[in-house]
């Protein structure tokens, strides 16, 4: 057997705070509060709360246990590890996936990262440039747009290399700090850095709620109260509960937030010792993430967004994660008393939280790359880097409408999360078997898994995932394949709403949604070649529209809203951004290379593990 430096978690807190600092990221900050509100509010919070205990939180336990047990076989990564549960090369195979996911989403999360850094350091050095005395909608939208659009390279492919946009300073030091962290190893590296970067997170997080829910709207701006924001996110649009969008959303948020599924817990259990507890601390490790996520995440951002900028500019912000965050917020610092100390505080809780996750991100690699190839720290440190800066390469060039890192976060970080979670579900309770799991859970355990989770686990959690994934495939696979080809059917996005008058008026009449009485029709006013597909009539942000040509463009429409007894019509104009078919193919392309090379990986490791007469089909009991 090749010698493999024995890694080991420093301490019991260490390696809790390890995985949540995994877990909390910028799922929490970002992700979480526009899929919230975009989803149906309150309601969203149902399928959210189903998925966490029937889903979430079983597979979790499962993952940890899994991890464990196959640190004590020798392996740490997850084809490893799945060889072991599953009985052989199946579950090798569809272990690939284990690190595709985590080495997927690094490929783009690290630059998210990166601008969370930049933002952190424009702050510190006096903020974006906004002045709170100029119109919202005229001056200070298309400022933080063009200002975000400037940071992602958002106009043509290549644009951050052509301009050296300084955005690319703040990306090489978040990849040199990764890297050196992970180099460092378990306990001197990954394990320090959440021991600081949690409590530093939680103080600064608990700051701002305290200054969010205690604003009071200053004079000159919407005239929306904390309680609006609140209600803003909390009310529940119980008719988005029959969309089976809403359902994918809302499982898909739990495993990208707990990290479950991932391919990362299994690695960071795989260093624990067998009499180590895994159930209580894959159940604090799943608190401290919704704290993070429904308390902080939930709570700050879409409230402060509402009180300063208006529930309509919040509203189409939520529509794509990123807009609240980066493009709403800095409106809302500028106004804020003290905005550019909030500004900072806010940014670097949210490059805090990333690069504890993406830390994770790398180790499950790094530890593929030792274990299958044989190699030190040394050579699987420069391998996962390298390889991570072919990914960053590309989607930092393929930043056109952020077509690449989209797609790589919808398939890698949503789509495929949910498969490997079906796939250790099914092998924890069914190839390995049930009584068999749940004592390997139990041993060391602080407290029992309860009965009903048993029968979740061996029942309900795979029949849930596998009704999402087939939900979701009908619902998807024929219209995305049409969309590869070039056939463009969808276009949802409303970015900028056109007049002073239409954000001036809304805050009275967002009161009266909170209590459903208005309606909302959308109208195209010129002769722009797109039709209405598709008006929702409970919110005015989200249309559908039709382009006869894949590209993007700005058509007029009107908006008009009624309560029943009085109507009023707004002119609004809508960007439409249309996803590059081409780049969403070339990702693909790029992808299917990547996985390539990691079922190579995997296959070199298999006779690697079979030469050295290693149990890697686990037919032998665990050792200790
Ligand atoms: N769990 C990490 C997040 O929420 C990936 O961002």
């Amino acid at each position: 057997m090749t010698k493999q430096p024995t890694q080991q978690w420093g301490s019991r807190l260490g390696v809790i705070l390890a995985v949540a600092g995994s877990a909390v990221g910028l799922g929490n900050f970002l992700r979480f509060p526009g899929n919230a509100a975009e989803n149906g509010g309150g309601a969203f919070m149902i399928p959210y709360f189903l998925a966490l205990v029937l889903v979430g939180i079983p597979i979790g336990w499962a993952e940890w246990a899994m991890g464990r047990y196959g640190g004590r076989k020798g392996f740490h990564s997850a084809p490893g590890i799945l060889g072991v549960w599953c009985k052989g090369s199946f579950g090798r195979y569809a272990g690939v996936l284990g690190v595709l996911i985590p080495l997927g989403v690094y490929f783009y999360y690290v630059l998210i990262e990166s601008w969370c850094l930049y933002y952190f350091w424009k702050y510190c050095t006096g903020g974006i440039g906004l002045d709170p005395n100029t119109s919202v909608i005229d001056v200070q939208v298309p400022k933080t747009h063009g200002f975000f659009g400037d940071v992602v390279g958002a106009a043509e492919h290549g644009a951050l290399f052509t301009n050296m946009h300084p955005v690319l300073v703040a990306f090489a030091i978040t990849v040199v700090c990764n890297v050196w962290f992970v180099y460092r190893g378990l306990s001197k590296g990954i394990e320090t850095v959440c021991k600081y970067a949690m409590p530093v997170m939680a103080l600064l997080g608990v700051i701002i709620l305290v200054r969010v829910l205690t604003l009071d709207a200053p004079a000159g701006t919407t005239g929306q109260t904390v309680q609006d924001g609140l209600g803003f996110l909390w009310n529940p649009d119980f008719e988005k509960l029959w969309n089976p969008k809403t359902w994918v959303a809302a499982t898909g948020q739990i495993f990208f937030s707990l990290s479950v599924g991932f391919g990362v817990i299994i690695n960071y259990a795989s260093y624990m010792k067998k009499k180590d507890d895994v159930v209580l601390s894959g159940l604090t490790a799943s608190a401290t993430n919704e704290f993070f996520e429904v308390v902080l995440g939930g709570l700050i951002t879409v409230t402060a967004s509402v009180v300063f900028v208006g529930a309509l500019l919040t509203s189409q912000a939520t529509g794509g994660s990123m807009s609240l965050g980066f493009k709403t917020l800095p409106m809302v610092f500028a106004q804020m008393p003290g905005g550019n100390f909030f500004g900072a505080a806010f940014f670097l809780i949210l490059f805090l939280a990333a690069i504890t996750s993406s830390l994770s991100m790398l180790q499950p690699t790094k530890a593929f790359f030792e274990e299958a190839l044989g190699i030190d720290k040394k050579k699987s440190t420069t391998l996962v880097t390298i390889w991570g800066l072919l990914g960053n390469a590309f989607v930092l060039w393929y930043s056109k409408g952020l077509t690449a890192l989209d797609t790589i976060d919808f398939w890698v970080g949503s789509v495929f999360i949910m498969v490997v979670a079906a796939v250790q579900i099914i092998a924890f309770g069914w190839i390995f078997g049930l009584e068999r799991g749940i004592a390997e859970a139990h041993e060391g355990a602080q407290i029992r898994i309860p009965k009903f989770f048993q029968f979740v686990i061996k029942y309900v959690s795979p029949a849930y995932l596998i009704v999402i994934l087939i939900g979701f495939c009908l619902n998807n696979a024929t219209g995305y394949v049409e969309t590869l080809r070039g056939n463009v059917t969808t276009s949802p996005k409303l970015n900028v709403a056109g007049q002073r008058d239409l954000v001036a008026s809304f805050p009275a009449a967002h009161g009266d949604q909170a209590t459903k009485k208005l309606s909302y029709a959308w109208k195209q006013v010129d002769g722009t070649p797109v039709t209405l597909a598709d008006a929702d009539t409970k919110s005015p942000s989200f249309l559908v529209v039709e382009p006869a040509e894949p590209k993007n463009f700005v058509v007029k429409f009107e908006l008009t809203v009624g309560d029943g007894t009085t109507t009023k019509t707004y002119p609004v104009a809508a960007e439409v951004d249309v996803e590059s078919p081409g780049s969403a193919r070339r990702t693909w392309v790029f992808l299917l290379l990547t996985i390539g090379g990691l079922v190579a990986v995997t296959f070199v490791g298999t006779r690697r593990w079979r030469a050295e007469g290693r149990d890697l089909d686990g037919r032998l009991p665990a050792t200790d």
